[in-house]
């Protein structure tokens, strides 16, 4: 039997989703599989909360905004460094927001653990902080979900890559957010409405700067150019942001209410768009070369045209696809298929340590 220990960072809308995932289908993979999982623990920024005993509690409790602390927590780098149980693997499954979880990951790592990642922070810092995970991890990283969420894009990178196949240039449209208030213009309306559309519809975060900046396709940007190989500084990526100047430090209040101050601007720039091409917001990954990310006028005849709400595509161009690309189109965002993602990879592991201990 194989055996998975599991420390989760991370309890919010993802983490909530893989537990409950993992607790919902473990006996059916005990069954099927013959791989037993177990939570060594759970953790939020309050702490690490060991053992599962208190699980489903604990995702009933940060469901309305608790912290784990009052249910007793341990410090989490005493988990990190602690041994797995006999005979067991241990994954540290970093699902925490951004920066401040890199040297957790990289504790744990040292300490022999697998890991895997919906989080994008540990991934997109700089050269040296990225080739040193590499360096300790470089069979042992899991991160499908960091980019597309539940899609096969970055297993689809790898399998590319180990198949022979010579990656030319990767073109995507990876930010839901994004790619609804593209469409929402270009369907008619201001660029003020279709801002406040995507809050509402919560396809943008309570904050649209967090995604009207760029930087969340930025970091993915990053992330997509080093699995194809490139070594890329995140200063090297000059994204564009779509913050109107003047209203990226105001507060979300004022920022909502003096957007419209944009839709003139964001007009001019949508009427001069070549004839046959749409505005898109994508990330432009060469296999050499500036990779770029902002608004580009993109032919309508391509796998961007048809994008109407807030799906990604990943439109890939290789030696094999070069006549007809590769083209990866579908929800890229949302907690249960970005947990589905997760467990793929947890499902991965699995399977990989199966087939080594059998070689
Ligand atoms: N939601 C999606 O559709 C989606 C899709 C793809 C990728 N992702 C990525 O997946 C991650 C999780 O997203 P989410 O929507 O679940 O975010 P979320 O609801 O804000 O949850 C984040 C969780 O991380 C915890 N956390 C933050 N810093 C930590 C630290 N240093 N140590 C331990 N825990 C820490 C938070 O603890 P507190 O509760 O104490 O604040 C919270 O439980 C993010 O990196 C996001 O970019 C999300």
């Amino acid at each position: 039997m194989k055996r998975m220990e599991i420390v989760q960072l991370g309890l919010g809308n993802v983490g909530r989703a893989v537990a409950q995932i993992i607790l919902e289908e473990r006996k059916r993979w005990l069954e099927e599989l013959d791989l037993e999982v177990s939570y060594r623990a759970v953790s939020d920024t309050s702490g690490a909360l060991v053992g599962e005993d208190l699980l489903p509690q604990a995702i009933r409790f940060k469901e309305k905004g608790g912290k784990l602390a009052d249910l007793g927590t341990e410090p989490l780098e005493d988990v990190l460094v602690s041994d797995p149980e006999p005979g067991s693997i241990r994954v540290v499954v970093d699902l925490a927001v951004h920066g401040g979880t890199y040297d957790l990951d990289l504790l744990g790592i040292q300490n022999g653990s697998y890991l895997v990642l919906s989080n994008k922070g540990p991934l997109s810092g700089t050269t040296d902080q990225y080739e040193k995970l590499m360096k300790l991890l470089p069979d042992r990283l899991w991160h499908e979900a960091t980019v597309g969420a539940g899609m096969p894009v970055i297993s689809t990178i790898n399998s590319l890559i180990a198949s022979g196949d010579e990656i030319f240039e990767i073109q995507a449209s990876p930010s839901g957010t994004l790619g609804f208030i593209m469409s929402a213009v270009e369907g008619g309306h201001s660029f003020s409405e279709a801002v406040r559309m995507a809050v509402e519809l919560h396809y943008a975060e309570p904050d649209p700067r967090d995604d009207l900046s760029g930087l969340d396709v930025a970091r993915k940007a990053i992330i997509l150019a080093r699995t194809m190989g490139r070594e890329i500084e995140p200063g090297e990526i000059p994204y564009q942001s779509l913050v109107p100047d003047g209203l990226e430090n105001v507060s979300q209040e004022e920022f909502m209410e003096r957007l419209p101050e944009a839709d003139e601007a964001f007009h001019d720039r949508l009427v001069s768009v070549e004839a046959g091409h749409m505005l898109r917001y994508l990330a432009r990954i060469p296999k050499e070369g500036p990779v770029t990310v902002g608004l580009a006028d993109t032919p309508v005849e391509s796998p961007f045209g048809p994008i109407s709400g807030p799906e990604n595509v990943f439109d890939f161009h290789t030696r094999r696809y070069s006549d007809v690309t590769l083209t990866i189109s579908g929800p890229g965002a949302g907690p249960e298929r970005t947990a589905s993602g997760v467990v793929f990879d947890l499902l991965d592991i699995a399977r990989r340590v199966t087939r080594d201990e059998e070689e």
